[in-house]
């Protein structure tokens, strides 16, 4: 029998798609050691505008005149990060040209009706690694760690991420006319979910609501986004335990945290070293209610676990108003009041989640932080909370809540 072995005197990776996030990635492989050879984009413009950034940087990077060249540079992992329309062309066209190849994907894995295409190379599924990076969160380690030592049970998981998008729809980005509401942050949620347990997911979608944004223009009329205001969904998990995800692209705050409040965090995680750089001195608080139009920075992400005794455990995922971006968070609360506070934890997820995907292509873990059968359920129950959306918000469930 001959086993092989391969071992990896240099990582290097080659991009296809040379956008925002191509940029992201480069700069968090070339951290952790990554030779990135160079990379391939439709837009030959775009591609030479890279090059020649590199090149000011003093670096080198080579722009592939066709996919099939890029392909045949075989580095030890392709990273696609194309739009998402053209992730299945890709990663079809990668797999079939070179079939030993090692991918990073970007989220979504592909559209639901490329699905079925996607499942003919389901035997190279373990080659593939999406990156979803919330799977990574150092702060849904912790939550999971608080659960497991102190055997708690949940029995209620709510889910926030809210912000006020209200100047970007009013420049045209962030509408969303498939997903709506849910495209943004519902995939992020439901990953930061799964990466603290699987079974977390959803067995059966029992509610589903979605209202419009009203939004002030820069002539000072207001205007009405249908479906892109906020929404929540409701499910059952697989082991039975109710799931709430509630966002907000237009400041709309559903399950605040007054017990979490800014200053109270700020004094409690630095209060051994008053001089820790990591804080901003700022007045502003988490997010209570709503976030105003003329804040387009406060973001609210947090999640949180109900257990049976009236314990509670809360993540803040970054960014914390008043903290460093990138710092979080864990709480644990009984009856309400604060009994435990862990950080700050550091969670860059982006880059956590790439150093694991690196660290499983190339045989060093075994564990694939990101894999594609999960990423295809994720697209699946995106699909069916926003075909089964009720439109609007009633007051009634309102009152549910
Ligand atoms: N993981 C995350 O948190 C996260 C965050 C933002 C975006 N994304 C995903 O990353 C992907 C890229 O997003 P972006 O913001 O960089 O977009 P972008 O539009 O800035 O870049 C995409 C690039 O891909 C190129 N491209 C399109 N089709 C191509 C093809 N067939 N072959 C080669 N190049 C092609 C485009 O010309 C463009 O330069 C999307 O799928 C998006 O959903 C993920």
């Amino acid at each position: 029998m001959v086993i092989v072995v391969k071992v990896y005197n240099e990582v290097t990776c080659v991009y296809f798609g040379l956008g925002k996030v191509f940029g992201m990635h480069k700069k968090s492989f070339s951290k952790t050691g990554v030779k990135s050879i160079g990379g391939y984009d439709i837009n030959a413009e775009k591609a030479a505008e890279k090059k020649s950034l590199a090149e000011k940087a003093g670096e080198e990077f080579k722009v592939f005149k066709s996919i099939e060249d890029a392909i045949d540079a075989k580095p030890t992992f392709y990273d696609v990060a194309v739009s998402t329309n053209s992730h299945y062309d890709v990663v079809d066209k990668i797999l079939t040209r070179n079939p030993y190849a090692s991918i990073i994907l970007e989220k979504p894995i592909c559209n639901l009706d490329q699905i079925d295409l996607l499942n003919k190379h389901k035997r190279h599924f373990p080659q593939i690694v999406v990156n979803e990076v919330y799977r990574s969160s150092e702060i849904s380690k912790k939550v999971a760690e608080i659960l497991n030592n102190h055997g708690l049970i949940p029995k209620e998981i709510i889910c926030e991420q809210s912000k006020h998008r209200g100047n970007d729809f009013a420049q045209g980005r962030f509408i969303d006319t498939s997903l709506f509401v849910w495209g943004y942050e519902v995939p992020h949620m439901l990953s930061l979910i799964s990466g603290i347990d699987k079974q977390y997911l959803p067995g059966i979608v029992t509610e589903s609501v979605i209202n419009d944004a009203s939004v002030k223009m820069p002539n000072g009329n207001t205007e009405v986004f249908g479906k892109q205001g906020s929404g929540y969904v409701r499910y059952k998990s697989k082991e039975g335990i109710e799931v709430i995800l509630s966002t907000s692209m237009d400041g709309q705050v559903t399950f605040p945290k007054p017990q979490l409040s800014n200053e109270k965090i700020r004094e409690y995680l630095f209060d051994l070293d008053p001089s820790d750089p990591r804080q901003i001195l700022s007045k502003a608080d988490i997010p209570q209610e709503h976030i105003s139009q003329d804040d387009p920075e406060t973001r609210y992400r947090m999640f949180s676990f109900n257990c049976k005794d009236s314990t509670e455990v809360v993540g803040l995922c970054e960014p914390i108003r008043g903290i460093e971006r990138f710092i979080g968070m864990v709480a644990v609360l009984k009856n309400n009041r604060i009994i435990g506070l862990e950080g700050p934890i550091d969670d860059r997820t982006m880059e956590q989640h790439l150093k694991s995907a690196v660290e499983y292509l190339t045989g060093k873990s075994k564990k694939n932080p990101g894999d594609a059968e999960t990423s295809i359920d994720l697209v699946k129950i995106l699909h069916e909370i926003v075909s089964n959306a009720e439109k609007p918000f009633s007051s009634k469930k309102q009152e549910a809540l």
